[in-house]
Order: C-alpha cells, then sequence, then structure tokens
C-alpha cells in the first residue's frame, strides 16, 4: 500500500474537522465533496453559500451535509477579533484592524483553528506560500518545543531500494530561506518527527547535505552544516543523524562506505536535510520532474496543523494534503 493510502486508511480512522479559506474556488469545492463522500475528514468551506452552492452547481458535485461558514455573517466574527487583537495587540494591531483582517478567510480561518472551532486548515490554491504560512506564523506559531516552522516534502521515488520502500522525506522546501547551523538543526529534528509520525518510519536516518563529505571540502558553508550536526546531536542524541555529506554518499551504500566510512547514516539516509531552501526547493523539483517521485508536502512545527498548496494543485492535491493535515491532528 503506497504512503498516501496509509495516510488516508489513518484520517478516516479519526475523523478530523479541517477548515478550507478558499471555500469557493473550483478544486476546493470538489475536492470538500470527495473528502465527505469518503469519510477522509470533515472539510469546512470559507466563503459566502451562494457563491460556494453556484460553483457545485456548476460541477454537479454534491456539497450537501458540508459546514459552510461566511466570515461576514458568522457569529464567531467578533469573538475571533478579539482574541485576534489579545494574540497581536504587541505587534500593533488595533482592535479596529483585528475587525477587518478576520473579515479575510484566510485570517478567519486560521481563527478558527485558533480557537478550537476546527483541527486543522489547508489553502494555496489561490494564495501565495507568502500569504498563507504569514498569518499562520503570527497567530498560531510554533510549538512549545520547536524555535522554528518548517516544511517535510515526502517523496514517493519509483526507485524502492531508495529510503523506505521508495520513500524519502526531504527538508526543507517551503519555508526557511536561510537557516542558521540551530534552525537546520531544528529542522532535522522535526522532519524525523514528521517522518515517524506521519510515514511511519521505525528507524529515522538523517543525512544533512552538503556539497562536501565529512571534510572534503572547507568553506563557511559547510561549517554551517557542521556545527548543525553538533548542535542536532546535542539536542537528540539518540537521533541517528550524520553529515555533513552528500547527496550521493547519503543515498548510495558503495559511495556512502567509501566517503563516509562507519557512519550510521551514510548510503541508507531516509531523510535529506538540505542547507538552505534554494537547495532544498531546486531538489525536491528535480526529484520529481526528473527522478518522476511523487509529492506530498506539509508544514511542521505549528502549533497546529496548517498546510500549504501549491496554486498548481490538483483536486487529488488538495485530498491528499487534507488527508494528511487530519492525521497530523490526530496527534
Ligand atoms: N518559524 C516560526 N516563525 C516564523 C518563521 C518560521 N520559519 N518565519 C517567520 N516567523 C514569524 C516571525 O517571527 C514573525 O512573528 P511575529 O510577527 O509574531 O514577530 C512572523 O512569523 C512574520 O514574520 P516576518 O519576518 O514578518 O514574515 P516574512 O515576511 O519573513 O515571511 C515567510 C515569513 C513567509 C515564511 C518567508 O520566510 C517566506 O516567504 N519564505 C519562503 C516561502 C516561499 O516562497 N517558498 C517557496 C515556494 S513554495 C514551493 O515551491 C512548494
Amino acid at each position: 500500500m503506497s504512503m498516501i493510502e496509509k495516510v488516508k486508511n489513518k484520517a478516516r480512522s479519526d475523523i478530523k474537522k479541517i477548515v478550507l479559506p478558499e471555500g469557493d474556488e473550483r478544486r476546493t469545492v470538489e475536492a470538500a465533496s470527495i473528502l465527505k463522500r469518503e469519510g477522509l475528514a470533515e472539510p469546512i468551506l470559507i466563503g459566502a453559500p451562494e457563491d460556494i452552492k453556484k460553483v457545485a452547481s456548476e460541477l454537479a458535485t454534491d456539497i450537501s451535509g458540508i459546514e459552510i461558514v461566511d466570515p461576514a455573517n458568522s457569529q464567531k466574527s467578533s469573538a475571533y477579533a478579539s482574541a485576534l487583537y489579545e494574540i497581536r495587540k504587541n505587534k500593533g494591531v488595533s482592535e479596529d484592524d483585528a475587525k477587518k483582517l478576520v473579515a479575510d478567510p484566510m485570517y478567519f480561518g486560521i481563527m478558527m483553528v485558533k480557537c478550537g472551532d476546527a483541527d486543522g486548515l489547508v489553502s494555496g490554491a489561490v494564495h501565495t506560500t507568502g500569504d498563507m504560512l504569514r498569518p499562520a506564523l503570527q497567530i498560531i506559531k510554533t510549538k512549545p518545543e520547536m524555535k522554528i516552522v518548517s516544511s517535510s516534502f515526502l517523496m514517493d521515488c519509483p526507485n524502492k531500494d531508495l529510503g523506505e520502500d521508495g520513500l524519502l522525506v526531504y527538508a526543507d522546501c517551503v519555508v526557511m530561506p536561510n537557516p542558521t547551523a540551530e534552525e537546520l538543526a531544528y529542522i532535522a529534528i522535526a522532519t524525523a518527527d514528521t517522518a515517524k509520525r506521519l510515514c511511519g518510519f521505525e528507524e529515522p536516518r538523517v543525512a544533512m547535505l552538503s556539497f562536501s563529505t565529512k571534510g572534503s571540502a572547507k568553506h563557511e558553508l559547510v561549517s554551517k552544516v557542521q556545527e548543525a550536526v553538533e548542535i542536532a546531536h546535542k539536542l537528540a542524541p539518540d537521533l541517528l543523524l550524520d553529515g555533513e555529506m552528500q547527496y550521493d554518499a547519503a543515498l548510495v551504500p558503495e559511495v556512502g562506505a567509501s566517503k563516509a566510512p562507519g557512519s550510521p547514516v551514510a548510503g541508507r539516509a531516509n531523510i535529506l536535510v538540505f542547507p538552505d531552501l534554494q537547495a532544498g526547493n531546486i531538489g525536491y523539483k528535480i526529484t520529481q520532474r526528473i527522478g518522476g517521485a511523487e509529492c506530498f508536502a506539509v508544514l511542521q512545527g505549528l502549533n497546529m496543523p496548517c498546510n500549504d498548496l501549491s496554486r498548481g494543485c490538483s483536486v487529488e492535491d488538495i485530498v491528499n494534503t487534507v488527508a494528511m493535515t487530519a492525521v497530523q491532528a490526530q496527534e
């Protein structure tokens, strides 16, 4: 069974309420109908009911039984505005600003999650990554034990010899443009946690990637990764993590054995932590486009699960992302 099928089965076992702020967007309406029908989540669509119903009727999609919430007419709007004001007043947000912000479906949806009226949120079919992330970072914030929010990409590769039966987890490919060594260490730990909880990895093996393996090159960029390895070992002494190492040393047993002999990770890594966002974002796209991997993205480190979509997403991508969000919410 594929990773995403396992995730869907888990989502069905304890159904969660997932809010979709882009409620009148066509792919989102169709995805909500599938989610409800397949029992993967209890979707909540945000938007004007007449607009959402019009889209559903154009698509001949059944949205009966799906909750629709309209920020313009919701009795919760004023409570959400007060809560938002309390959270953001020390950042210069006035009561008036807070009222205006909750009229925005994105902020309204985030406040639903924050106030416990939904278990998670998925957005990004229309909004950019930054527009989706900013309210989540400002309001939901990071888990107490995590310093930063980052992302994991679950790469389901055709070559089943790689990682766990072809599944590799990449990080960070979405959030942190240029992490410090400490932030890189936190990304590694969060990714191992995601791999365990969402993908069922029994033994996360983390390779901290660079253009150097074990000191083969000397450069400040390499030193940053070496420092991240040291910090990660202190923060999570039981985690199998090693580096710095090159991509091939992380994945190919013979290269790992020759370049990093004795490493508990080299040649058999199932988690690959890239040194910055340029490398991570480019790396996942190469694996997807040239390597033929299917990819699934989640955010990690947020206090409550909120996930981003690509604006080019398909209905299936939305369904899959909601299922992953629901599983994150089960924890
Ligand atoms: N973890 C936790 N909190 C964070 C993080 C983080 N990684 N980044 C920012 N914050 C917090 C800040 O501390 C701040 O909190 P505060 O307002 O309470 O003080 C708040 O979030 C907003 O921070 P800003 O610095 O004002 O926000 P910024 O404009 O830098 O935006 C963002 C943050 C959106 C994450 C930015 O770093 C970004 O744009 N990242 C890249 C996103 C992207 O384009 N990814 C690639 C495309 S996605 C794809 O290809 C799949």
